[in-house]
Protein backbone atom coordinates (compact mmCIF):
# COMPACT_ATOMS: atom_id res chain seq x y z
CA UNK A 1 0.00 0.00 0.00
CA UNK A 2 1.27 3.24 -0.98
CA UNK A 3 1.90 5.81 1.96
CA UNK A 4 -0.71 9.24 2.21
CA UNK A 5 0.44 12.17 0.96
CA UNK A 6 0.68 12.99 5.01
CA UNK A 7 2.69 10.16 5.81
CA UNK A 8 5.36 10.74 3.37
CA UNK A 9 5.36 14.75 4.32
CA UNK A 10 5.74 13.41 7.85
CA UNK A 11 8.47 11.16 7.11
CA UNK A 12 10.31 13.89 4.89
CA UNK A 13 9.95 16.10 7.92
CA UNK A 14 11.76 13.09 10.23
CA UNK A 15 14.18 12.51 7.56
CA UNK A 16 15.21 16.27 7.65
CA UNK A 17 15.12 16.82 11.46
CA UNK A 18 17.23 13.56 11.78
CA UNK A 19 19.96 15.06 8.74
CA UNK A 20 20.00 18.42 10.95
CA UNK A 21 21.59 16.28 13.54
CA UNK A 22 24.57 15.96 11.65
CA UNK A 23 25.21 19.25 12.20
CA UNK A 24 25.08 19.49 16.08
CA UNK A 25 28.40 19.71 18.07
CA UNK A 26 28.61 19.08 21.72
CA UNK A 27 28.91 22.39 23.70
CA UNK A 28 27.25 24.19 20.72
CA UNK A 29 24.40 27.33 21.71
CA UNK A 30 21.27 26.52 19.61
CA UNK A 31 18.28 28.26 18.49
CA UNK A 32 15.50 26.21 18.56
CA UNK A 33 12.67 26.90 15.74
CA UNK A 34 9.27 26.32 15.81
CA UNK A 35 6.20 24.80 14.31
CA UNK A 36 6.14 20.37 13.35
CA UNK A 37 9.58 19.97 11.82
CA UNK A 38 11.41 22.05 14.12
CA UNK A 39 9.56 19.59 16.78
CA UNK A 40 11.05 17.03 15.47
CA UNK A 41 14.39 18.43 15.73
CA UNK A 42 14.15 19.46 18.98
CA UNK A 43 12.47 16.01 20.03
CA UNK A 44 15.96 14.74 18.55
CA UNK A 45 17.96 16.66 20.74
CA UNK A 46 16.63 16.59 23.40
CA UNK A 47 16.78 12.55 23.05
CA UNK A 48 20.55 12.48 22.88
CA UNK A 49 20.91 14.99 25.80
CA UNK A 50 18.97 12.69 28.14
CA UNK A 51 21.08 9.78 27.08
CA UNK A 52 24.18 11.92 28.31
CA UNK A 53 25.47 12.26 24.49
CA UNK A 54 25.40 15.80 24.37
CA UNK A 55 25.72 18.99 26.34
CA UNK A 56 24.45 22.25 24.58
CA UNK A 57 22.16 25.54 25.54
CA UNK A 58 19.38 26.86 23.63
CA UNK A 59 16.77 29.57 23.04
CA UNK A 60 13.56 29.32 21.75
CA UNK A 61 11.41 30.61 18.98
CA UNK A 62 8.12 30.26 20.63
CA UNK A 63 6.38 29.50 24.32
CA UNK A 64 5.36 25.89 22.30
CA UNK A 65 9.14 25.18 21.29
CA UNK A 66 10.21 25.90 24.88
CA UNK A 67 7.95 24.21 26.46
CA UNK A 68 9.01 20.97 24.00
CA UNK A 69 12.15 21.81 25.11
CA UNK A 70 11.88 22.14 28.75
CA UNK A 71 10.06 18.23 28.45
CA UNK A 72 13.77 17.18 27.76
CA UNK A 73 15.44 19.04 30.19
CA UNK A 74 17.23 21.29 27.41
CA UNK A 75 19.04 24.12 29.06
CA UNK A 76 17.56 27.16 28.08
CA UNK A 77 19.11 30.47 27.96
CA UNK A 78 17.10 34.05 27.97
CA UNK A 79 17.65 36.34 25.51
CA UNK A 80 20.66 38.99 26.94
CA UNK A 81 23.07 41.32 25.13
CA UNK A 82 26.01 39.70 23.04
CA UNK A 83 23.98 35.88 23.29
CA UNK A 84 24.88 34.31 19.92
CA UNK A 85 23.92 31.24 18.30
CA UNK A 86 26.59 28.46 16.81
CA UNK A 87 23.19 27.48 14.62
CA UNK A 88 19.61 27.51 14.54
CA UNK A 89 17.52 24.81 13.33
CA UNK A 90 13.98 26.03 11.97
CA UNK A 91 11.20 24.78 9.37
CA UNK A 92 9.96 27.23 6.77
CA UNK A 93 6.19 27.28 4.80
CA UNK A 94 7.57 28.06 1.00
CA UNK A 95 11.67 28.33 -0.28
CA UNK A 96 12.65 29.07 -3.52
CA UNK A 97 16.09 28.04 -5.18
CA UNK A 98 18.28 30.96 -3.89
CA UNK A 99 17.25 29.86 0.01
CA UNK A 100 14.96 32.50 0.33
CA UNK A 101 11.78 31.80 2.72
CA UNK A 102 8.39 32.45 3.75
CA UNK A 103 8.36 32.01 7.38
CA UNK A 104 5.42 32.40 10.26
CA UNK A 105 2.81 30.26 9.42
CA UNK A 106 2.71 29.03 12.91
CA UNK A 107 2.82 32.79 13.91
CA UNK A 108 6.30 32.63 15.52
CA UNK A 109 7.77 34.61 12.17
CA UNK A 110 9.43 37.68 14.65
CA UNK A 111 11.43 35.73 17.40
CA UNK A 112 12.10 33.31 14.24
CA UNK A 113 13.80 35.95 12.69
CA UNK A 114 15.50 37.81 15.57
CA UNK A 115 17.18 34.33 16.35
CA UNK A 116 17.93 33.94 12.55
CA UNK A 117 19.58 37.18 12.70
CA UNK A 118 21.66 36.00 16.01
CA UNK A 119 22.53 32.99 14.47
CA UNK A 120 26.08 31.87 12.81
CA UNK A 121 24.54 29.71 10.89
CA UNK A 122 20.56 29.05 10.20
CA UNK A 123 19.83 25.54 9.06
CA UNK A 124 16.48 25.03 6.95
CA UNK A 125 14.76 21.85 7.84
CA UNK A 126 11.70 21.07 5.67
CA UNK A 127 9.44 18.38 3.49
CA UNK A 128 10.00 18.49 -0.54
CA UNK A 129 6.32 20.59 -0.76
CA UNK A 130 8.18 23.62 0.65
CA UNK A 131 10.62 24.15 -2.14
CA UNK A 132 8.64 25.94 -4.81
CA UNK A 133 9.94 27.56 -7.83
CA UNK A 134 8.20 31.24 -7.05
CA UNK A 135 7.26 31.98 -3.52
CA UNK A 136 3.84 33.71 -2.58
CA UNK A 137 1.24 30.29 -3.06
CA UNK A 138 1.96 30.50 0.82
CA UNK A 139 0.34 33.30 2.44
CA UNK A 140 3.09 35.90 3.75
CA UNK A 141 2.25 36.48 7.41
CA UNK A 142 3.17 39.76 9.27
CA UNK A 143 3.13 40.50 12.53
CA UNK A 144 0.93 43.57 13.22
CA UNK A 145 0.57 45.88 16.14
CA UNK A 146 -3.40 45.82 17.47
CA UNK A 147 -4.07 49.64 17.05
CA UNK A 148 -2.45 50.29 13.80
CA UNK A 149 -4.60 47.41 12.09
CA UNK A 150 -6.46 49.03 10.03
CA UNK A 151 -3.94 51.18 8.62
CA UNK A 152 -1.49 48.16 7.99
CA UNK A 153 -4.72 46.41 6.04
CA UNK A 154 -5.53 49.95 3.76
CA UNK A 155 -1.29 49.83 2.88
CA UNK A 156 -1.15 45.93 2.38
CA UNK A 157 -4.23 46.42 -0.14
CA UNK A 158 -2.84 49.02 -1.53
CA UNK A 159 0.25 46.74 -2.71
CA UNK A 160 -1.85 43.82 -3.66
CA UNK A 161 -1.66 41.81 -0.59
CA UNK A 162 -5.58 41.29 -0.25
CA UNK A 163 -4.99 40.77 3.67
CA UNK A 164 -6.67 38.86 6.06
CA UNK A 165 -6.54 39.05 10.07
CA UNK A 166 -5.66 35.55 10.86
CA UNK A 167 -8.30 33.97 13.01
CA UNK A 168 -7.51 31.64 16.44
CA UNK A 169 -9.52 28.69 15.22
CA UNK A 170 -8.40 26.21 18.21
CA UNK A 171 -10.11 28.99 20.68
CA UNK A 172 -12.79 30.01 18.23
CA UNK A 173 -11.70 33.56 18.32
CA UNK A 174 -11.73 36.09 15.47
CA UNK A 175 -8.15 37.00 16.06
CA UNK A 176 -4.92 35.04 16.95
CA UNK A 177 -2.50 36.36 18.98
CA UNK A 178 1.45 35.71 19.08
CA UNK A 179 3.03 35.19 21.72
CA UNK A 180 4.40 38.87 21.99
CA UNK A 181 0.21 39.45 22.21
CA UNK A 182 0.06 41.07 18.56
CA UNK A 183 -1.44 40.28 15.38
CA UNK A 184 -1.44 37.92 12.22
CA UNK A 185 -2.25 38.88 8.92
CA UNK A 186 -1.95 37.05 5.87
CA UNK A 187 -1.18 38.53 2.73
CA UNK A 188 -2.15 36.88 -0.89
CA UNK A 189 0.00 38.01 -2.90
CA UNK A 190 0.16 34.75 -4.71
CA UNK A 191 3.76 35.20 -6.55
CA UNK A 192 6.32 37.69 -5.74
CA UNK A 193 8.01 38.80 -8.30
CA UNK A 194 10.42 41.07 -6.45
CA UNK A 195 10.43 39.50 -2.87
CA UNK A 196 13.49 41.83 -1.39
CA UNK A 197 11.66 44.88 -2.80
CA UNK A 198 8.51 44.06 -1.08
CA UNK A 199 10.11 43.66 1.93
CA UNK A 200 11.22 46.65 2.09
CA UNK A 201 7.79 48.12 1.30
CA UNK A 202 7.18 46.03 4.00
CA UNK A 203 9.69 47.59 6.80
CA UNK A 204 8.31 50.78 6.06
CA UNK A 205 4.78 50.36 6.84
CA UNK A 206 4.35 51.38 10.58
CA UNK A 207 3.04 48.93 12.65
CA UNK A 208 4.39 45.89 11.22
CA UNK A 209 6.57 44.61 13.88
CA UNK A 210 8.07 42.00 11.22
CA UNK A 211 7.02 40.32 8.01
CA UNK A 212 7.47 36.44 6.85
CA UNK A 213 10.38 36.83 3.93
CA UNK A 214 13.58 35.77 5.23
CA UNK A 215 15.75 36.83 2.47
CA UNK A 216 19.88 36.07 2.69
CA UNK A 217 19.27 34.09 5.64
CA UNK A 218 19.55 30.45 5.56
CA UNK A 219 22.51 29.12 5.27
CA UNK A 220 21.49 25.86 4.41
CA UNK A 221 18.60 24.50 3.87
CA UNK A 222 17.55 20.06 4.59
CA UNK A 223 14.80 19.19 2.30
CA UNK A 224 13.66 15.32 2.96
CA UNK A 225 12.48 13.92 -0.33
CA UNK A 226 11.35 10.55 -1.08
CA UNK A 227 13.69 8.27 1.14
CA UNK A 228 16.62 10.84 0.72
CA UNK A 229 17.89 14.02 1.91
CA UNK A 230 18.67 17.13 -0.60
CA UNK A 231 20.83 19.13 0.95
CA UNK A 232 21.48 23.10 -0.50
CA UNK A 233 23.84 25.28 0.76
CA UNK A 234 24.22 29.49 0.10
C1 LIG B 1 6.38 28.97 12.28
C2 LIG B 1 7.13 28.64 11.06
C3 LIG B 1 7.35 27.20 10.77
O1 LIG B 1 8.71 26.96 10.67
C4 LIG B 1 6.65 26.87 9.49
O2 LIG B 1 5.29 27.17 9.64
C5 LIG B 1 6.83 25.40 9.10
O3 LIG B 1 6.05 24.58 9.91
P1 LIG B 1 6.02 23.02 9.74
O4 LIG B 1 7.38 22.51 10.04
O5 LIG B 1 4.98 22.58 10.74
O6 LIG B 1 5.58 22.70 8.33
O7 LIG B 1 7.59 29.47 10.32
O8 LIG B 1 6.22 30.35 12.42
Amino acid sequence: MQPSTQEQTDKEKQLAATAAMRWVRDGMVIGLGSGSTAAQFITLLGQELRDGKLRIQATATSVASETLARSFGIPLLEPRRGLRFDLTVDGADELDDQLRLIKGGGGALLREKVLATASDYLLIIADSSKLVPQLGQFPLPLEVVPFALPWVLDAVDALGGAPTVRPDKQNNQEMARTDQGNLLVDCHFKALADPEQLALQLQAIPGIVEHGLFLGLASAVLIGKGEQVVVRKR
